[in-house]
């Protein structure tokens, strides 16, 4: 059986480390600002924009929602995000994803201020993690990576593999294991023989998107298996793209689903908030 690594625990530590540093700029006057943007009423959304002004409040941030109706304008919201880029008590912007379809949210995430953009999908943030000189990292890889760090997985070496090529997830997760000397390999939907190639593994990172998708015969005896999935089973219940009660005899560390990756995402976004601040009053 797998040792199940409690994403909860991890991400509450940080926490209190984010808390302390947040007191001690206040105590000089100073309060990490984030600004959340939602356009439209998608549920999940709403509940992730919940959460993020939650976690703020917590560790003793200010935060500000903008809560924009489905048939926002994309000039409207260009004009929301200049806005923000020189509002003095901001710090961070964060617009939740997806945008309603009538809004290209590349243009909307070229708009934000690099300095600003804590989710770092801006390209300038972009280009400074390939290059290995980043001011933010995207949060859900960067919540992976502190899990592995928390647990004294060490990924230098390790065959590593990414089932997932999105923007968000799969490909900055790519430049985050190389980073740290993983020999990586990504797999997506055209990847020719899946099974075999995640099935060499040492340290496996799931963020395609699909409910219980990876099961014991897609992975190797031992392997540190990292859930970076949020779907709903056939019973409506959360789970990830891991089968986790499959695999969880064949892994050596497991992240469940809730209680793993999740958690440390809104911790990371927390922390990039308050090293935006920090940037800014150096
Ligand atoms: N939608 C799903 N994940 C994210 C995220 O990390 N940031 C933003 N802005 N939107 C999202």
């Amino acid at each position: 059986m797998a040792v199940i690594i409690d994403g909860k625990a991890v991400s509450l530590s940080c926490r209190e480390k984010i808390k302390e540093e947040v007191a001690k700029m206040a105590a000089k006057g100073i309060v990490p600002g984030l600004a959340v943007v939602i356009v439209g009423d998608n549920p999940a959304s709403r509940t992730y924009v919940n959460n993020k002004k939650k976690g703020c409040a917590e560790v003793g941030m200010y935060s500000e929602e903008y809560a924009l109706p489905e048939e926002t304008t994309q000039e409207e919201l260009l004009e929301l995000v200049e806005k923000l880029n020189n509002k003095e008590d901001i710090h961070g912007i964060l617009v939740q994803l997806p945008l309603p379809k009538h809004i290209d949210d590349k243009a909307v995430i070229a708009a934000i201020s690099p300095q600003k953009d804590v989710d770092a999908f801006h390209t300038e943030n972009v280009g400074r993690i390939m290059i290995g000189e980043y001011k933010f990292l995207p949060c859900t890889p960067a919540g992976v990576m502190e899990l592995l760090k928390a647990y004294n997985i060490d990924v230098a070496g390790k065959e590593c593999v990414v089932i997932g090529r999105s923007n968000i997830v799969g490909k900055p997760m790519l430049m985050l294991l190389l980073q740290a000397n993983g020999t990586v390999t990504i797999c997506h939907s055209r990847t020719k023989d899946l099974k075999e190639t995640t099935r060499r593994a040492d340290i496996l990172v799931a963020a395609i998107g699909k409910a219980k998708f990876v099961g014991a015969d897609m992975v190797k005896e031992g392997a540190v298996v990292i859930d970076v999935g949020i779907n709903r089973d056939e019973n409506g219940k959360l789970c990830g793209d891991v089968d986790f009660e499959a695999v969880k005899d064949k892994a050596s560390y497991i992240t469940p689903v809730p209680g793993g990756v999740g958690p440390m995402t809104i911790t990371m976004l927390l922390k990039n908030t308050l090293e935006a601040c920090r940037d800014e009053n150096k």
